[in-house]
């Protein structure tokens, strides 16, 4: 684990001065300005599932602000535009809120570094698999955790292959990150916590909540996008003292899930839509 700060660029109200960064556009615009996010061959470019990502938090904003987090989490943040979008969305200028991402891939926590300098956000940057290392220091402390995750299915061997291959390969069917991600999101999620996840529908996102709910978990599908090609949910999942599956089968619930998810019509071109469905 290699953990990298790029607090030392930062003044103190965590904004830099306007001479180093164009603060005008990204505090209108609430989001990471393409033009400021850094690139590397071997770093995941922000594509659309990033986008729909960047979207669903910017649907849950009211929620978000409400929320009031104090730790925030991104694993796997690529190029960093999610994690600096978050930021953007709850206001770098509100105080106290915390930021940390991690990434399996060095080039692309050194390009996080330069995303997040570009926008004058801070944020502890952590080379790691996943969140190890950071079990006990983390352990029930994160208000809100983003994830978009390798979920292409894939060849196993591809699965955290080096470079730029471990950015989408998600062994079969695309669930060989994703389920490990899972229990580390329940370990250091706090009380409060959320998740918001991206899923494809070949990762089966109704068993995803079904898994989810049967650590105590409500989801919601928050945004979902498709194309010809695949259908992408952004899922937000929330601890609920009511969330069992007690009463029903696992069969049945699986059932009831997959249902709710085909009612959501495709259409054959990109769209977007905010949902209110539960997953
Ligand atoms: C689909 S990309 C998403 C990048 C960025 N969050 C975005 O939305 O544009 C997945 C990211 O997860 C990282 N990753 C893959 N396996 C990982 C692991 N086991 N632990 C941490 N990060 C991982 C990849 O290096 C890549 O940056």
């Amino acid at each position: 684990m290699l953990l990298v700060s790029n607090s030392s660029a930062i003044l103190g109200s965590g904004l830099r001065s306007p001479e180093e960064a164009d603060m005008t556009s990204y505090k209108e615009n609430r989001t990471a300005q393409i033009r400021l996010v850094s690139s590397h061959n071997e770093v995941y470019e922000p594509c659309d599932d990033s986008f729909a990502l960047v979207d669903a938090l910017l649907a849950d904003r009211s929620n978000l602000l409400e929320h009031s987090p104090t730790m925030c989490m991104e694993i796997g943040c690529g190029s960093g535009y999610v994690i600096t979008s978050l930021a953007l969305i709850l206001g770098p200028e509100r105080g106290g809120v915390n930021y940390i991402a991690t990434d399996i891939n060095p080039n692309a926590v050194k390009v996080t570094h330069e995303t997040l300098d570009a926008h004058g956000v801070d944020a502890e940057l952590i080379l790691t698999d996943i969140a190890s290392g950071l079990e006990n220091r983390l352990a029930g402390l994160v208000d809100v955790m983003v994830v978009n995750p390798p979920y292409v299915p894939t060849p196993e061997d591809e699965v955290g292959a080096e470079g730029i291959i471990s950015s989408w390969a998600g062994g079969e069917n695309g669930r060989r990150v994703i389920d490990r991600v899972l229990p580390v999101a329940d370990h250091l999620l706090s009380e409060k916590g959320w998740l918001y996840m991206v899923t494809l529908t070949a990762n089966n996102p109704s068993e995803i909540c079904l898994q989810m709910k049967k650590k105590g978990y409500a989801s919601k599908i928050i945004i979902q996008r498709s194309t010809e090609e695949e259908s992408l949910h952004i899922i937000k999942f929330w601890r609920d003292s009511d969330t069992t599956v007690d009463e029903v089968t696992d069969q049945s619930l699986i059932g009831f899930l997959g249902s709710l998810l085909s009612q959501i019509p495709l259409f054959s071109l990109w769209r977007g839509s905010t949902s209110n469905d539960n997953c």
